[in-house]
């Protein structure tokens, strides 16, 4: 990943947490009907800010521990210290990326990221990963997101605009911002068995999370401008439009459906679904 689109560090950190407002709840239902159980050892891989990794330790109890991942150096700190603020001593930082981690292999009881895949060029390479460190009979778990399924109603052009923007801005970094569509194929790719897959989407009329489609808007405008991908002015009449349809509690917003797939890894060529 040559440029994030999004900012990274503390810029990030407001934005991740109302992502994670929007999304955290879903995320933790999801690992604990995966497996999450007290004591694990667990690896969480594009860790960010550290919001899923504190809902992670808090299930570990200290009997457990969670090694939290990031390319990024000011992620992973912004993430030690809201690890640290929460006073949960259960987790290890690690800067390195998901598709060389460095780690042993075989010894991990689940293996998790939500978020990451969607950025990287090479996915496959981050998932061959996640595999080789997870123990045989361990717990895969991943979260990833189709921001074609973004939708606000009654459809207004500029919040179509927007999301096609925010797509764009994605495609010309190499990254899939709708991978969530081809997550559960990719898995069952890599041989694991008991692949499983559900959909999940949060829906707002009000609150705090209809203000997610702006603040990503107004985050990744200056790639967008940049890139000649919109220009300043249309990226500004658009924020307006936005803010507008916020405030509307007759207009309904759709965020991110998100796909969440959990599978294990064999213990023999012969256990694997293909
Ligand atoms: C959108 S954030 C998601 C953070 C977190 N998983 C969450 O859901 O709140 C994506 C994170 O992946 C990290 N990242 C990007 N490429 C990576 C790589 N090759 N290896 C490890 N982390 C990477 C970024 O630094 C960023 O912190």
């Amino acid at each position: 990943m040559s440029q994030y689109v999004l900012s990274t560090g503390e810029e990030a950190e407001a934005r991740l947490q109302l992502v994670d407002e929007v999304h955290g709840p879903d995320t933790e239902r999801f690992l604990l009907q995966a497996g999450l159980k007290t004591g694990m050892q667990v690896a969480e891989l594009g860790c960010g800010a550290g919001l899923v990794s504190v809902r992670i330790a808090r299930r570990l109890q200290t009997a457990g521990q969670l090694t939290a991942i990031d390319i990024n150096a000011d992620q992973v700190e912004v993430a030690r210290k809201r690890i640290e603020n929460e006073q949960l001593k259960n987790v290890r930082f690690q800067v390195s990326s998901a598709t060389q981690t460095t780690l042993e292999s075989n010894q991990f009881d689940m293996v998790t990221c939500r978020f990451l895949l969607m950025h990287l060029s090479q996915p496959n390479a981050a998932l061959h990963e996640m595999i080789r460190i997870l123990k045989p009979g361990g717990i895969l778990a991943v979260e990833e997101g189709d921001f074609s399924s973004l939708f606000c109603w009654p459809p207004v052009p500029a919040f179509q605009r927007c999301m096609h923007i925010y797509r764009l801005a994605g495609e010309r970094q190499g990254e899939n911002f709708d991978i969530g569509q081809s997550l559960f194929q990719m898995i069952r790719s890599h041989k694991m068995s008991d692949v499983k897959a559900q959909l999940v989407q949060p829906l707002y009329s009000d609150g705090i999370g209809k203000t997610l489609p702006l603040w990503t808007l107004k985050e990744c405008s200056p790639f967008v401008i940049e890139n000649h991908i919109a220009s300043r002015e249309e990226v500004g009449k658009l924020a307006e439009e936005i803010k507008q349809l916020e405030q509307n509690p007759d207009v309904l917003m759709g965020m991110a459906r998100m796909t969440q797939v959990w599978a294990k890894k064999p213990f023999s060529l012969t256990e694997a679904s293909q």
